[in-house]
């Protein structure tokens, strides 16, 4: 079956086109970066505008990479929620017309479910690799949201723990805009972090106890209130604090997803969403998680940010499982992973 994704929940527009779930013919993704960095974040009103313009473009992209025109979809798979409701309603609505005009099946999907999938996603000309067996466990950790999931069966998930606050993702963002490196920061505290002590900065270890929920908004106040007593720092105090910051995150994503697995028993694990394309996470998890014989599985980096074919593929398994959408399919802009 080949089904056509399109996402534009937040400020990414995409479309891919899949096989079964699981091939990916064409993987297109229009970013908006540009658009909302001097406002140092997202403007809702400003997304849905430019998805608006991006959405048919990227559709077309999409089906030329594929070397398909419409003829040669089954299916059509939109991004149902969660995020920014204007901008859900621009690939929902270009979903629905493309459904309703070639008389094909459409299903809407969660952007969440949709992150955890990404892991069994490949390019056509890759062989296929490792992919956890179900169940696993899934540590979802993007710029709007940050969750501890059960995967029990593609879109099966029980939620063991999630953030009370800040996404992990957010906080990085927040913290890179106090400390002046732009928007979005991750990826940017990430690259300062690797040449500084974390050791150099004491700052709180959050969440000891409290079950399996996560918070990081306290950690987002130690490095203002560190801000107001020291002043923005440069050089090497700065690389300092970022990687005292990261080391922060990762410390308590860890200590939370290791309770998780203690908890449940499960023996592999999956990182999806922007977060897992950080260094610090991805060599800290690996290390610990062999030690004690768990596998982990983090996609590629353009697998981990938002993108369409893990929407395609996630609709794939709901289309498959009979789900129809009709036309009065809408948004919901806080949808919750297992619905
Ligand atoms: O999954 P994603 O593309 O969007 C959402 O669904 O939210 O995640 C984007 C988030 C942003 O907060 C970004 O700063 C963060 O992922 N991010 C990183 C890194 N690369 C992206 N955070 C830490 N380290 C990175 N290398
Ligand atoms: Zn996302």
């Amino acid at each position: 079956m080949r089904v056509l994704g399109l996402e534009s929940s937040c400020d990414e527009t995409a479309a891919a086109v899949v096989v079964d779930g699981e091939v990916v013919l064409s993987d297109v993704v229009s970013s908006q970066v540009a658009i909302h960095r001097p406002y140092g974040g997202v403007v809702p009103e400003l997304a849905s505008r430019a998805h608006v313009v991006q959405i048919v473009p990227v559709i077309e992209e999409a089906l030329a990479r594929a070397g398909l025109t419409l003829d040669g979809i089954d299916a059509v798979a939109v991004t149902r929620g969660p995020g920014l409701v204007g901008a859900l309603l621009v690939a929902m609505q270009a979903g629905k017309a493309l459904a309703f005009s070639r008389g094909l099946p459409l299903c809407g999907v969660n952007h969440l479910e949709g992150h955890l999938t990404a892991v069994f996603l490949r390019d056509v000309d890759e062989p296929p690799h490792p992919v956890p067996a179900f169940p696993h466990l899934g540590l979802l950790v993007s710029g709007g949201h940050s969750t501890l999931a059960v995967c029990r069966a593609p879109g099966d998930y029980q939620i063991l723990g999630a953030t009370r606050d800040d996404a992990a993702g957010e906080a990085f963002d927040k913290v890179a805009k106090m400390l002046g490196l732009g928007y979005p920061g991750g990826a940017v505290v990430d690259r300062l972090a690797a040449s500084g002590d974390p050791r150099a900065v004491a700052l709180p270890r959050s969440m000891r106890g409290r079950g399996l929920d996560l918070s990081f908004s306290g950690l987002k106040t130690a490095v203002s209130s560190h801000l107001a007593a020291h002043g923005r720092p440069t050089g090497q105090a700065l690389a300092d604090l970022c990687a005292a910051f990261q080391h922060a995150v990762v410390e308590q994503l860890l200590r939370k997803t290791l309770a998780a697995l203690d908890e449940t028993g499960l023996r592999e694990l999956q990182i999806a969403g922007g977060v897992a394309a950080n260094s610090h996470l991805r060599a800290a998890f690996t290390e610990a998680l062999s030690r004690r014989g768990v596998a982990v599985h983090i996609p590629p980096l353009r697998r981990c940010t938002d993108n369409a074919s893990m929407i395609a593929a996630a609709g794939y398994h709901r289309l498959r499982a009979g789900e129809r959408a009709d036309l009065s399919l809408n948004a919901v802009a806080g949808l919750a992973l297992g619905h």
